[in-house]
């Protein structure tokens, strides 16, 4: 039974950008993007992943967006409805979200606790201690990844105006001010010029074949491609929401604050530290040396929070989405079922850090396996199928007319999102794809 009536959507132009921002920026931006980066040489490969921005992910973006608003389906029906048969395409993407959420959803937690504990000055001075035994403790970081679970599903319910518009209306806002005002803070630090100047001085000799598949990774995630997620957002745009406007300020506001988290992690000094545990370890240690550390660590901790719950809201939409309208369950059943799956998800990624470490498969806990699968495997191929999809499968015409009539792209700009989706992200992501995994089995 199809449940399609009375779905909802977003208000207006500024409820489509904030949400679809909400999506965009996240861990990705915030944890994820200085340490790559550092670990890629810096301005160079910020220079490659700005090419992958460019080129690859707002041609994939405006795509995802093209196939919900088209529709107005979730991301099975979407597809399926544009070309018989490619339901399928939907799916993957939905398993791959709900495949992210399992480890997202436990840093997430992770961020709620070091908000707390920043706050209440508890973290004290072991500061890599702190973080090895609350992440590989049982209880702590479970009751925190559920916490932030339980704050989506709060949202979820509360329906697409009524709980995803209006808490992308108070969160980006806000997520926006606690980043100007790290920035500000941080480029005063005189010690933090000096090392912000060494990091985004390009470094060509640590650029590798592997940088490229890093940046394209980088790009995908951090745009939500290929997830379902920013169709299911498409398909609630209003009539009369320009896609192509939407992805240029979607794209221009994930960029802006992945470099200024960069300008904020690495003007601080910790350029050297490198891997997830530069946002955990090294931030709370360079702020407890800082006047005013604690309020500035709290702060810290409270945006990666902000981001990450406006991203997870828009994975567990675009799953509830299925449920509710593939299944035909109410709202709140569709969420509770995506929810349970979360829950049930998270405890084994948080567990695999500590008591079910012992259990690996290719040399990866849990936690890493969900991460490099989607990642590694998931990412470039979803994006890959989508380029496909949008440019050789959808019929030419009624491609062109969504995006040139109602999207908003003019007669001129069109051809060069066609070429880029029928040439150039698939042929370059494959090659990419294709080196990254001969790469990656090379390593287990
Ligand atoms: N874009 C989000 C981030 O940068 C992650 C995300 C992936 C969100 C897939 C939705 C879907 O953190």
């Amino acid at each position: 039974m199809a449940n399609t009536e009375n779905r909802g959507g977003f208000g207006g132009k500024l409820a489509a950008i904030l949400a679809a921002a909400g999506s965009a920026i996240g861990l990705g931006n915030i944890w994820r993007f200085p340490y790559i980066t550092s670990e890629n040489g810096g301005g160079a490969f910020i220079l490659i992943y700005l090419g992958c921005i460019l080129f690859l992910g707002l041609p994939l973006l405006i795509a995802e967006f093209a196939v919900g608003h088209n529709t107005k389906k979730n991301p099975i029906d979407a597809f399926a409805t544009i070309k018989r048969g490619w339901g399928w395409l939907g799916a993957m993407g939905l398993i791959s979200v709900t495949l992210i959420m399992g480890y997202y959803f436990v840093i997430a937690g992770w961020t709620l606790n070091y908000t707390i504990a920043s706050a209440t000055d508890a973290i004290g001075s072991d500061f890599g201690g702190f973080f090895h035994n609350f992440t590989t403790g049982t209880w702590m970081p479970l009751i925190f990844a559920y916490l932030f679970i339980f704050a989506n599903h709060f949202i979820i319910t509360g329906g697409v105006q009524g709980g995803i518009e209006k808490a992308s209306k108070i969160m980006m806002p806000l997520l926006f001010a606690i980043l100007i005002a790290l920035a500000i803070y941080s480029l005063w630090m005189p010690a933090g010029r000096e090392a912000l100047a060494n990091v985004f001085t390009p470094d060509f000799s640590m650029v590798t074949g592997k940088s490229f598949l890093a940046a394209m990774g980088q790009a995908f995630f951090t745009l939500s491609i290929g997830m379902g997620a920013m169709l299911i957002y498409g398909s609630y745009f209003k009539d009369g929401t320009k896609i192509a406007g939407t992805a240029i300020s979607v794209v221009s506001l994930d960029t802006i604050v992945a470099l200024m988290a960069a300008v904020i992690i690495f003007s601080a000094g910790v350029e050297n530290e490198s891997g997830p545990q530069l946002a955990f370890v090294a931030m709370p240690k360079v702020f407890s040396t800082m006047p005013m550390g604690g309020v500035w660590s709290t702060l810290f901790f409270l945006l990666l929070g902000l981001a990450a719950l406006s991203s997870t809201i828009s994975m567990h939409e675009a799953v509830t989405s299925y449920f509710v309208e593939k299944r035909g369950m109410s709202r709140r059943k569709g969420a509770w079922v995506v929810t349970i799956i979360a829950l049930v998800l998270a405890t084994a990624a948080s567990l695999s850090l500590g008591d079910w470490s012992g259990f690996t498969i290719g040399g990866m806990n849990i936690f890493s396996l969900l991460d490099n699968f989607t990642s590694i495997v998931m990412l470039p191929l979803l994006g890959i199928l989508t380029a496909v999809f949008v440019g050789w499968i959808w019929k030419k015409e009624d491609m062109r007319k969504e995006l040139t009539a109602e999207g908003g792209v003019d007669k001129a700009t069109y051809p060069v999102i066609r070429f880029l989706l029928r040439y150039v992200c698939p042929v370059l992501v494959s090659v990419v794809f294709i080196f990254g995994i001969v790469d990656f089995i090379k390593t287990l």
